[in-house]
């Protein structure tokens, strides 16, 4: 197993390097410290799933100055990852998504189905947040 990560700063990467420990010490475990969004993705090796949970999370400090880092960890660095593994012999590619993406929906909870088509149940994107990997823009590259 591969693990990446870029270790950004949204909250402090020794807690994430502390979660990590016992993965480490496993001999089947391996860590690419990779940035998605920017990084050669020809590292990564083959694969057969992918779990891509990578991302800029949370909703309010989507909005202004921000938004460039969340449309590269989210938008940019998932449609670089599928591009890495477009063509290959992948079984699955496993993908995060919010609540984000149903903005503000008439009524909770809201289905997995509603988003195809923009049923009317669905609302419009209640922040930029909407548009990461959790998020319309990068749920449709997926798509
Ligand atoms: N925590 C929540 O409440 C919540 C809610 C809805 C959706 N999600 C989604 O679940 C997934 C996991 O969230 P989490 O709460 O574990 O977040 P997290 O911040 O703990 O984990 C995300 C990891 O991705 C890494 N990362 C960010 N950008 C990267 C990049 N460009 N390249 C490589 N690594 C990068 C970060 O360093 C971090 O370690 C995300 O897709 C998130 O959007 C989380």
């Amino acid at each position: 197993m591969v693990g990446v990560d870029a270790f950004t700063d949204y909250y402090d990467p020794s807690l994430k390097r502390r979660n990590l420990a016992v993965a480490l010490s496993h001999p089947e475990f391996r860590l690419l410290e990779l940035d998605l969004g920017v990084d050669d993705l020809a590292a990564l090796p083959e694969a057969a799933v992918v779990f891509h949970q990578a991302a800029q999370p949370g909703v309010r400090a989507s909005w202004g100055r921000q938004f460039e880092a969340y449309t590269r960890h989210n938008v940019l660095a998932t449609q670089r990852l599928l591009e890495r593994y477009r063509g290959a012999r992948l079984e699955r590619f496993v993908y995060a998504s919010s609540s984000s993406v149903y903005g503000d929906a008439e009524r909770y909870p809201t289905d997995e189905g509603c988003c195809r088509g923009r049923s009317r149940r669905t609302g419009s994107p209640s922040s930029p947040a909407s548009t990461s990997p959790c998020s319309t823009a990068a749920t449709s590259v997926c798509r």
